[in-house]
């Protein structure tokens, strides 16, 4: 059921080229939009639909969604081979999934945590990361939770997750990526610009203007933005991969005085 819902996606991009799905557009336009309403006036609840979801696709040992992948994202190596996440440094996964990314940090001998708030993805992320040399560890936790409290690291990474955080709870989420991360750490966010028609069932920010703005507003108390590079979440091989921007932050100092203030 779930991987009719991502091929249709994919061939409802096909159809769109061929200008065959105008109706379709307009119709998800406006499920979008109501979708944006609801997230508006109930966050908590969309985010515990979202949690149901998610659930239920990691429950489902079929799910291969477009952007799932062994591969690292290159911003991913770039940042171990020069050293802009340590070996010798702690690093959290943000929203890990089924852990493709911890277990390929992990086999880099770095120490990774991964989170997730799906207890079914957390128990595949055991299960495939059981009887591994140097296994990442893997935590229940949800990022929008407030005041989350976790040992913080100095290298976060996370693909795919903010991108379908509910618009309200993203103050919250950048807050606790905030307090998990320690001074001058390095926070390197992944996040899809929904800029395709293949995504058309998704609501979310659709030009890579307005997600690099976006970014800075959610982010920008907390973190120094010192790169934003254009780029694609690939997993599929021969398929066009999901347009993206890699943001790559580094945690202010100050921020630790402004927090002590709020609470
Ligand atoms: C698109 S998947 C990306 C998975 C993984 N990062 C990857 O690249 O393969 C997004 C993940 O974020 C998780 N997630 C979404 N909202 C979350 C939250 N508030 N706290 C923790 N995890 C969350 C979902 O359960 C899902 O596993």
């Amino acid at each position: 059921m779930l991987i009719t819902h991502e091929r249709t996606a994919d061939q409802r991009l096909f159809l769109t080229k061929t200008g065959q799905t105008s109706n379709r557009d307009t119709t998800w336009k406006l499920v979008n939009r109501i979708k944006g309403w609801t997230e508006q006036i109930f966050p908590k609840w969309m985010h515990r639909r979202h949690r149901h979801i998610w659930e239920r696709k990691w429950a489902n040992p079929e799910f291969r969604p477009l952007w799932k992948t062994d591969q690292p994202p290159r911003e991913l190596v770039d940042a171990i081979e020069s050293g802009w996440f340590p070996k010798d440094q702690r690093v959290i996964d943000i929203g890990c999934g089924n852990g493709e990314v911890s277990r390929w940090l992990a086999g880099q001998g770095l120490a990774v945590l991964g989170l997730d708030y799906s207890t079914e993805a957390i128990k595949n992320c055991r299960r495939l990361s059981a009887g591994r040399p140097n296994a990442p560890a893997f935590e229940f936790s949800d990022l929008c939770q407030k005041d989350l409290r976790l040992e913080p690291a100095f290298s976060l990474i996370d693909r795919g997750c903010f991108h379908r955080i509910v618009r309200k709870l993203r103050p919250i989420f950048a807050q606790n990526i905030a307090r998990i991360t320690v001074e001058n750490g390095h926070f390197l966010l992944i996040a899809g610009t929904f800029q395709d028609p293949r995504f058309l069932p998704y609501g979310g920010i659709r030009s890579e203007r307005q997600l690099r703005e976006h970014v800075e507003e959610i982010f920008g108390n907390y973190f120094t933005i010192k790169r934003a590079d254009t780029t694609v979440i690939k997993a599929v091989p021969g398929q066009e991969g999901k347009p993206a921007v890699a943001f790559w932050m580094v945690r202010k100092s100050a921020w630790s005085n402004l927090a002590n203030a709020e609470r």
